[in-house]
């Protein structure tokens, strides 16, 4: 996987602060193809001023430049009575007007389950600044009372984990938006054929773009596609649980429109997963079949 390089923002200046030791712990955690350089001059940006240039201020123009150059931005924030803290909401207010957070992919970690007011606001400031908050890769840590350090935190063993996971949901998000989006696969997330597909397609470097039912949605134009290319019989999986679970009426006297409206409503019925490379639908996915290697060099051969 590419190395990506990420900038880590406490929005505390205390120096005992919990979400500083933990963005230092996940500094430590983070695998050989994150980079993350923890940014700690958020104390030093003057007040923001509407009227003052970025430019006339070097703290700010640094800040600028290194959440240009970041692939990806961390922020761990606490909590002032209900709000972000001040520290943090000056230093975004200075990025409002620029660039630094369009399209930024941007996860939110917190050291206190109980900071929510605060983490939903710098949720909304940063996506009216047009930063992707990538959900999949935000956590909030039971850090706050634990009397853990950075090292306790980086050593805690499910604490570690979740850092992990998120960092590993942040690289694959991270990749994926800056990726050629040629390929979708759609499917649900935890179903063990769809991360077989996924994993096919990581190794053999195929960039693609993941969509979920479950969290995505299915459109009737969406299930339209897909039985306009794809035999809308196969598409129904009827070896699935949701199958077994309609009565017989619905089973009987199936149509292809009957079908559609049935998978509509349960998207667990559509076989998975469903490859769109663009081209053509490639149906379910067998990894002792070769996984997509026939399929997907047969669209390369009729390319050329
Ligand atoms: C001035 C002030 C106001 C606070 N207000 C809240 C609050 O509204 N909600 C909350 O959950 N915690 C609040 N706290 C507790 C902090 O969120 C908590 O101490 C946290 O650990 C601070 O983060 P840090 O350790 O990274 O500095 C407040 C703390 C201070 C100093």
């Amino acid at each position: 996987m590419p190395i990506i390089k990420i900038l880590a923002v406490s929005g505390s200046l205390r120096s005992a602060s919990l979400n500083s030791a933990l963005l230092r712990a996940v500094a430590c955690l983070a695998p050989a193809d994150i980079r993350i350089e923890l940014f700690t001059e958020l104390g030093h940006l003057p007040l923001f001023n509407p009227d003052i240039e970025i430019s006339d201020s070097s703290p700010v123009t640094d800040f600028y430049a290194r959440l240009l150059e970041a692939d990806g931005v961390i922020i761990a924030s606490p909590e002032y009575a209900h709000g972000v803290t001040g520290v943090m909401k000056n230093a975004l207010d200075w990025m409002v007007a620029t660039e630094a957070f369009v399209n930024k992919p941007v996860a939110l970690f917190n050291a206190s389950p109980r900071a929510t007011i605060a983490q939903a606001s710098l949720k909304e400031t940063l996506t009216v600044m047009s930063a992707q908050v990538i959900e999949a890769a935000s956590i909030t840590l039971p850090i706050i009372g634990s009397n853990l350090d950075e090292l306790g935190i980086a050593r805690h063993p499910s604490i570690s984990t979740s850092i992990r996971e998120a960092l590993y949901a942040f690289h694959t998000e991270i990749v994926n938006l800056q990726s050629p989006k040629t390929h979708t696969l759609y499917g649900i997330k935890n179903c063990d054929t769809v991360k077989k597909a996924r994993n096919w397609l990581d190794q053999n470097n195929i960039a693609y773009r993941f969509h979920d039912f479950r969290t995505d949605g299915l459109t009737p134009e969406l299930l339209q596609h897909f039985a306009d290319h794809l035999d809308w019989n196969k598409l129904l999986n009827r070896s699935s649980t949701s199958w077994r679970q309609l009565s017989s009426d619905q089973q009987n006297n199936l149509t292809q429109d009957k079908a559609l409206q049935l998978m509509l409503t349960t998207p667990t019925l559509i076989k998975r997963p469903v490859l769109d490379t663009g081209e053509k639908l490639i149906l379910g996915f067998n990894a002792k079949d070769g996984g997509y290697a026939a399929s997907l060099s047969e669209t390369n051969a009729q390319k050329t």
